[in-house]
């Protein structure tokens, strides 16, 4: 990756990809971009990625190597708005890709642990398995995927992914998906001392701190592609988690925080049909995938930096 254009780059991953990446490569080689521009800071374009010919004008003129495409619509916000779900999620993924191809652009844009179902295997889920998804933000990762993968098979295009889990960071909260609670817990910790949680407390789902999250991307982007055995996508995540854990955690440090719960019936049924636990030993064996923090040295670090 020399040159880089992060689209969604307002969100909670781009808004911390951004600022990783400039330190990595330089500020003038990671241009920012999003439907609004908000807090992004130069070189910024706004680009809602549903326009095409504006989409590909950016590329061309910054002579980007580089596509990191992460403007979508989250689980929960597709399920209320399936229709500009599958227009920005499929459509706005294959402007991307059409770019990639005609500019040879290496691409990354991440699926999610959402392409999973009831069906699929609920522990230790494996990478290739059983799938059909059930929510338009699984069918539009899933379908996402397969297009990823018909772009690199055919035309050659250098497209890369990783499924994440729910990823928990501090400067930027999440854009609507099923795995906020995990985010908010920790704001609710600092400002009120309790929280109540929209999901059950023995639902578990994969989580994953920001800075394994950034740090894998590059990790992966950068790998040889002869280490690939895989395309679209790795299933990669650093713990299996249920929200009475976090709680746990948290009261580690605040032994005064409490916790109740009001279920959210679309939250839950989502995060029902999700895995308890993903296997990501096929990311550890092609591109020595691993994390850093495990869940209490995450709440240290959000506790800390939400504390500031
Ligand atoms: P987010 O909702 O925080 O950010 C998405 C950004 O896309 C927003 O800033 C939004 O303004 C922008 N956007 C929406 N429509 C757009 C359009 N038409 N044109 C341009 N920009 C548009 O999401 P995020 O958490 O940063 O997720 C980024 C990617 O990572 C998504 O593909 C998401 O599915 C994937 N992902 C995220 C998580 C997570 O926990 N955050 C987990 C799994 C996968
Ligand atoms: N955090 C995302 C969501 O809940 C997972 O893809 O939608």
């Amino acid at each position: 990756m020399k040159r880089i254009l992060v689209t969604g780059a307002n969100g909670q991953i781009g808004s911390e990809l951004v600022t990783y990446l400039r330190l990595l490569y330089g500020d003038q080689e990671v241009i920012a971009s999003d439907i609004t521009l908000e807090n992004c800071s130069s070189p910024m374009e706004v680009l809602d990625v549903l326009d095409h010919e504006k989409f590909r004008n950016i590329c061309e003129s910054y002579q980007v190597d580089t596509l990191i495409h992460l403007a979508a619509i989250l689980s929960v916000n597709a399920e209320k708005n399936p229709q500009l779900a599958w227009d920005v999620n499929m459509q706005g993924l294959l402007n991307g890709l059409e770019i990639a191809k005609e500019f040879n652009l290496q691409f990354f844009s991440p699926s999610s642990i959402g392409v999973f179902s009831h069906e699929s295997p609920k522990d230790k889920t494996p990478q290739l398995t059983t799938m059909r998804p059930t929510t338009m933000y699984g069918i539009s990762k899933l379908s996402g995927e397969l297009l990823c993968d018909y772009y690199y098979q055919v035309f050659g295009v250098d497209t890369r992914s990783v499924r994440f889990p729910g990823l928990i960071s501090s400067v930027t909260p999440p854009g609507g998906g099923t795995t906020d609670y995990a985010v908010e817990i920790y704001y609710a910790a600092i400002k009120d001392g309790h929280y109540t949680c929209p999901i059950k407390e023995d639902t578990y789902l994969d989580m994953m701190y920001m800075g394994d999250a950034l740090k894998l991307i590059v990790d992966l982007m950068e790998s040889d592609s002869s280490l690939l055995s895989d395309r679209n996508a790795y299933n990669v995540s650093a713990m299996s988690v249920c929200p009475k854990m976090i709680a746990e955690s948290i009261q580690k440090y605040i032994p005064d925080f409490t916790i109740s719960y009001e279920i959210d019936p679309l939250k839950q049924s989502i995060a029902e049909s999700w895995p308890n636990s993903i296997d990501v030993s096929i990311a550890q064996k092609d591109w020595h995938f691993n994390c850093q923090y495990d869940l209490d040295n995450l709440t240290k670090h959000m506790l800390a930096s939400l504390q500031k």
